[in-house]
């Protein structure tokens, strides 16, 4: 231990003990809620401890896996260790981890990729069967036993809930200074009970700060010093610089147009190089006293925090490099009254991001020509990470944005396509779409003016000449005018990048 071990109320001492002992307490088939969004706030020692474990019983010939529900991504030592471990039966609601991708792919785990503002509630609902055990990561016990939350709150309040037992992971590398950050909402219910969410603004706390919890069920605590183990962001290279100017320039537009007020709408910013790159982009912007209401905090809002352009961020986790981490950490007192944490079910609650009319900007793995997003899976059947909160923000935002560069893979692949191979976000879904040629506002077109615009301003000039060629055959030749589609070639380019290792 380097820092200073939390104190753990006495009644509650004897609960303390070794990841080891912990994770014997977990069974082979049990249904595990793990705390963790985006690479923060997930358990870090059970997780590995039960990995080995489950090594050693698979080594002796006996049958170990578990079913994880977690937040969101996770980290190498929970999603990673026991996705090496072939210990993971079943995940959701998303993944990003490279070797549980893998299995996914390969057809050895399931993984139910789901919107992130449905779990708690299906899992309330009882759609998603029993929860056994919560393995939820802490900063902290108050001396009345309530729970401190960590460096994400995702789905832990309803882990808390709805689980048999609760493993607990007290990690004193968090900042103290998160204590007061989090704001945990207990208004909501089911149906026919429902009623609104009283928040109207980004910065209004409608909860309290800490996690209830029946400490009866409290079977472990583990005390632990480690940090999470985010991936650093790829410093912007030009296509992400074109991709914020572009968009930059559209907020202006916007601005002028009367559409936005000055200080813009609150920011939904997704996962990913491109769009941390857009909040750096906006470091530089004319914007002031803009508010984030997002899904995580990455270091490019942390940026604009500490610039003054961002006012407040209200999101469910941190998603920082390790530099930023560090750098949080050792200034979290600076951020207390300027970050709220919440349970994932608020920050992408429809209601609340309808509300609030959020800008979404979200990334994309391919587009089609009549804008039809595919967020999820390449080539049509292998799954990159997951839908995660971009369908909750997509839908519902004030304008959804979708961003990318126009080719993947060294230019072998282009990002716009005569046809999604899959579709995460329906046409409707999606306002505009940003590569580093120019940006498309599909507002209020008809397909065919859509077809028109994609191609003009987001294809690369390598596939433009293509596309133009297919959308012109298939007016000819299709068998309705609306949204015109040759079948027998409308996922081509896609079998030649099968065959080929190139849509050329
Ligand atoms: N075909 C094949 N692979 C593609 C591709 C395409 N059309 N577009 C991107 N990729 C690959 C990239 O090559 C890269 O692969 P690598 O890791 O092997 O190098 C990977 O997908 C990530 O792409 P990158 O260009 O680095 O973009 P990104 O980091 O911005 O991620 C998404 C883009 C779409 C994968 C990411 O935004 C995502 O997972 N989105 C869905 C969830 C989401 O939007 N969450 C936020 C909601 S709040």
């Amino acid at each position: 231990m380097t820092t200073a071990r939390r104190p753990v109320p006495q009644s509650l001492q004897s609960k303390i003990m070794s990841a080891e002992d912990a994770a014997s307490l977990v069974e082979n088939g049990a249904t595990v809620g793990m705390s963790g969004f985006t690479g923060s706030g997930y358990p870090k020692a059970v997780p590995l401890a039960l990995a080995a474990k489950i090594e050693e019983r698979h080594a002796q010939g006996e049958k170990f896996r578990i079913k994880i529900w977690s937040g969101a991504s996770t980290g190498p030592e929970l999603d990673g260790a026991l996705a090496k471990a072939d210990g993971i039966d079943f995940r959701l609601p998303y993944n990003s981890d490279p070797i549980a991708r893998e299995r996914i792919n390969k057809g050895e785990m399931k993984y139910f990729d789901m919107h992130l503002s449905q779990v708690a509630p299906m899992a309330w609902q009882g759609f998603l069967g029993k929860l056994d055990t919560a393995i939820v990561e802490i900063s902290g016990i108050t001396p009345e036993g309530d729970l401190i939350p960590s460096s994400s709150i995702g789905n832990n309040k309803t882990w808390l809930e709805c689980a048999d037992k609760i493993i607990l992971e007290l990690n004193s590398w968090q900042s103290e200074y998160l204590n007061g950050m989090h704001d945990i909402y207990y208004g909501t219910a089911l149906p026919p009970n429902r009623v609104g969410i009283p928040l109207i603004k980004p910065d209004d706390r409608i909860g309290q700060p800490h996690f209830k919890v029946d400490p009866s069920k409290i079977v472990a605590i583990v005390e632990t010093d480690t940090p999470d183990r985010n991936a650093p962001f790829a410093k912007p290279d030009q296509t992400a610089l074109d991709i914020a100017g572009h968009l930059l320039e559209f907020l202006n537009h916007e601005l002028k147009m009367g559409r936005m007020p000055k200080e813009l709408l609150p920011l939904q910013s997704g996962v990913g190089n491109v769009t941390n790159a857009v909040l750096a982009g906006l470091l530089d912007s004319p914007f002031e006293n803009m508010t984030a209401f997002t899904e995580v905090i990455q270091d490019g809002m942390l940026d604009m925090l500490d610039a003054g352009k961002l006012r407040m961020a209200s999101a469910t986790a941190f998603s920082l490099s390790p530099e930023a981490a560090m750098k949080f950490n050792a200034e979290a007192h600076r951020y207390r009254d300027k970050l709220i944490l919440r349970p994932q079910e608020i920050s992408n609650h429809p209601e609340l991001i309808r509300r609030l009319g959020c800008v979404a900007m979200n990334g994309l793995i391919e587009a089609d020509i009549y804008g039809n997003v595919n967020s999820t899976h390449v080539m049509g059947s292998r799954i990159q990470n997951g839908i995660g909160g971009s369908g909750d923000f997509a839908r519902n935002a004030f304008v959804s944005i979708f961003m990318t560069p126009s080719t993947a893979k060294g230019g072998a692949i282009s990002a716009i396509v005569p046809m999604a191979s899959h579709v995460d976000h329906i046409n409707q879904d999606v306002q505009v779409i940003v590569t580093e040629q120019g940006l498309a506002d599909l507002r209020g077109l008809d397909p065919k003016q859509k077809a028109e615009l994609i191609i003009e301003k987001c294809a690369h000039p390598a596939y433009r000449d293509m596309l133009r060629d297919y959308y012109e055959r298939a007016k000819k030749s299709s068998f309705g005018g609306h949204a015109p589609h040759d079948l027998r070639e409308a996922l081509s380019w896609h079998q030649r990048f099968i065959d080929t290792g190139s849509m050329k």
